[in-house]
């Protein structure tokens, strides 16, 4: 093994524990850690919107604690001033006619900026954030600096409807509605919390650096995205039919995502199931989040359950061969009828797997179905051999 592919590796090892360091914590939220690494990974915004006290903020500052980079957090509200994110104006410079910012731990100079109540934001910080999160620069009119930005955390109790809150929404390529938990986990709730109040967050056992996190975003790059293409065009196709709109700049950088959570799941390939990370990149107001998911689960499931139907179909079909192979050749009514039976149902099965192929375009299905069309037709032949008493 090549060092490269060694350090590959062990960047594949490292992100599910990283994932796991990061909702350890917590009950049930995973799916809100899956969101943080995601975004992570592909250098993208993340915005978490749900009810009061649902570990939003808690879920951002646990991320700050695994990161082993430059962070900024602050709480907006309505009456937040550019100065107290973007730094004071210089006093000096001002005398001498100069417009110049003091950046120092704000968050021009940070590497993950986590907002809390991120839509709160008034008209002068909002056109700040825009070029900040877009272009990575940061622009008050006056002065100009390239930032180091990695990804920005937003979280907000509810989707923004202002319009001019539109274009910062968009920036946020993943976006995540945090239900509060369901009953059979408040008893967990219960003693996770206590010990939170009790001992405060457990010390991180692995943190990530800068270098590390850019070193697997490169790796994501490097996905066989394949196997999903077409499936993924045929969702787009049938998100929009039911007036699920995506923007172009989100459906561009889907792939990224979808490369991100193959990462995630420890693969260097792409399948199906990496498709699931579209419920964090289509929906925009609070009922689509669940309707994404429907879609997605219902269209997502149809090739796992051909897949397994056909794995079923494939054992069976060996069984038949060998039952064949074990048949006497002596030529009795009894063995005829029974062998035609045996090519009538074979028939049928093949019919089945030619709809499925037909259903979907899940290349797997595809091939494991035109293998097993194969194998039927090759019994099916012996069958007729042995009816023909050869
Ligand atoms: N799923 C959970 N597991 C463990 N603790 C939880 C969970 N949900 C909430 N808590 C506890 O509740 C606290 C409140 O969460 P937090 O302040 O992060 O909520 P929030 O979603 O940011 O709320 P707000 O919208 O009001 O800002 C957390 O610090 C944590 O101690
Ligand atoms: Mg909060």
């Amino acid at each position: 093994m090549t060092n490269m592919e060694e350090s590959y590796l062990n960047y594949l090892k490292l992100v599910p524990q990283i994932h796991s360091e990061l909702s350890k914590p917590f009950v049930g939220r995973e799916e809100e850690s899956k969101v943080i690494l995601l975004a992570l990974l592909t250098r993208e915004h993340a915005v978490l919107i749900g009810e009061p006290g649902t570990a939003k903020s808690a879920l951002i500052r646990r991320a700050a604690q695994l990161l082993n980079m430059r962070c900024f957090t602050y709480l907006l509200t309505k009456y937040t001033e550019p100065a107290e994110l973007f730094g004071p104006l210089d006093i000096n410079a001002l005398k001498e006619g100069r417009y110049v910012r003091i950046t120092v731990r704000k968050l021009p100079e940070a590497e993950v900026v986590f907002l809390d109540e991120i839509f709160k934001a008034n008209s002068a910080i909002l056109n700040t954030l825009l070029t900040i999160m877009n272009e990575r620069l940061f622009y008050d009119g006056y002065t100009e600096i390239k930032v180091m930005l990695w990804s920005l955390f937003g979280a907000s109790n509810e989707v923004p409807q202002d319009p001019e809150l539109e274009a910062l929404y968009d920036r946020f390529l993943l976006r995540h509605y945090v239900k509060p938990l369901s009953e059979d986990m408040w008893r967990d709730l219960l003693k996770y919390s206590w010990d939170i109040e009790r001992y405060g967050y457990p010390q991180p056992e692995i943190t990530l650096d800068r270098a590390t996190i850019e070193n697997i975003n490169k790796l994501i790059y490097t996905v066989n995205l394949n196997a999903i293409e077409t499936k993924l065009l045929k969702i787009f196709s049938i998100l929009e039919s039911k007036n699920l709109h995506i923007t172009d700049r989100r459906k561009g950088k889907a792939l990224k995502v979808i490369a991100a959570h193959a990462i995630l799941n420890n693969r260097l390939i792409a399948n199906e199931e990496d498709l699931a990370a579209l419920k964090f990149i289509v929906p925009h107001d609070i009922d689509d989040f669940e309707r994404v998911n429907i879609i997605l689960s219902e269209e997502l499931k149809t090739s796992y359950r051909y897949l397994r139907e056909l794995e079923e179909i494939a054992v069976s079909i060996r069984e038949v061969n060998n039952y064949i192979i074990s048949f006497p050749n002596i030529n009795s009514r009894f063995i005829e009828y029974r062998l035609l039976e045996i090519y009538r149902d074979l028939e049928s099965t093949r019919d089945r797997v030619l709809s499925m192929i037909r259903e979907t375009n899940d290349e797997k299905v595809h091939k494991k179905g035109a293998e097993i069309v194969e194998n039927i037709n090759e019994v099916l032949e012996k069958i007729k051999k042995k009816m023909e008493g050869r």
